[in-house]
């Protein structure tokens, strides 16, 4: 393994295998070392949480760190391609973490590059990294993945953070995935294709909010939209409250791959099944475990 575009690059052995180096990790037993290497952080679209974990993955591994965090700042604003840019980042390091807001921009640039790639988010396709987080958490929560009851709420069609999941779901025979969303924001067929699992669509979440075991929740990506007035109709649409939250089974867990907007109530971050910053905590020590598997692995 090499380059990293999609979750699915991954069996499911080697999933669980990053997840037990990283409780090792977490626990201070494994301490993997990238001196001397250099990773590019190349982020053509904004990001918090995946440009500064990878980074600070990286500094913790004893790696050195380049990178930029928009187009602006390139000289593909002087019309610069891509493939040239990659030919670029790929001279000056050993590993490229790239964000770009078109679908396939990773695989392209891992066609390009002879240095791995990591797709650290193209467009509305995928962002496998994150979901091998959003996975750890529920494996470190209820032990397992296998027989849970899954809530994908919100913004199903554009967000990669849920595609991935549910391709990442095909390796983990969930008992019942339910996809509420508005009807423009329904998961794109392609996805539904692919899954090997009982599925429903729902637009109320109140018909199956007793049953989840973990509700994963997306903000509405405006960014996505080619209508302004087809975001405007649906953004104040989907939106958890304390409410949703009380008819929620005690042991179920709510997962948000950040940043939120306003699609949770602030309110609930203090209650039991919020687990979002827990979540985002494990960015950097799972990140720091596949950095130095692609780098280093053999
Ligand atoms: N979860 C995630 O990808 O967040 P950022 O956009 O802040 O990186």
């Amino acid at each position: 393994m090499r380059d990293v575009i999609s979750i699915l690059d991954f069996s499911k052995n080697y999933i669980l295998d990053i997840f037990e180096h990283t409780d090792e990790f977490l626990e201070g037993k494994f301490r993997p070392r990238l001196d001397n290497k250099i990773i590019a952080m190349a982020f053509f679209e904004p990001s918090t949480r995946t440009a500064l974990s990878f980074s600070s993955a990286a500094l913790a591994l004893g790696a050195k760190v380049l990178g930029f965090s928009s187009e602006e700042s390139l000289s593909v604003s002087k019309g610069e391609n891509l493939a040239d840019t990659i030919r670029m980042l790929e001279n000056y390091s050993d590993c490229i973490v790239m964000r770009h807001k078109f679908d396939g921009a990773a695989k392209f640039a891992a066609e390009i590059a002879s240095k791995p790639v990591i797709n650290a988010g193209d467009g509305k396709r995928e962002h496998p990294t994150q979901t091998m987080i959003d996975i750890y958490t529920v494996y470190k929560t209820f032990g397992s993945i296998e027989g849970l009851t899954f809530g994908f709420f919100g913004d199903l069609r554009y967000a990669r953070t849920v595609n991935s999941m549910l391709k990442a779901l095909t390796l983990f025979n969930p008992k019942m995935v339910y996809l509420i969303s508005p009807q423009p924001l329904r998961v794109r067929s392609e996805i539904l294709e692919g899954l090997n699992y009982p599925y429903r669509e729902v637009s109320d979440i109140r018909e199956v909010i007793g049953e989840i075991d973990v509700l994963y929740v997306t903000r509405i990506q405006r960014e996505r939209f080619l209508d302004e007035d087809e975001y405007e109709k649906v953004k104040e649409s989907y939106k958890v409250d304390v409410k949703t939250v009380e008819g929620m089974r005690k042991d179920a867990i709510i997962l948000h791959p950040l940043p939120r907007v306003s699609e949770i109530d602030r309110r609930i971050d203090s209650m039991p099944q919020a687990k979002y910053f827990l979540q985002a905590s494990y960015a950097t020590p799972l990140r720091s475990v596949l950095l130095h598997e692609v780098v280093e692995g053999d």
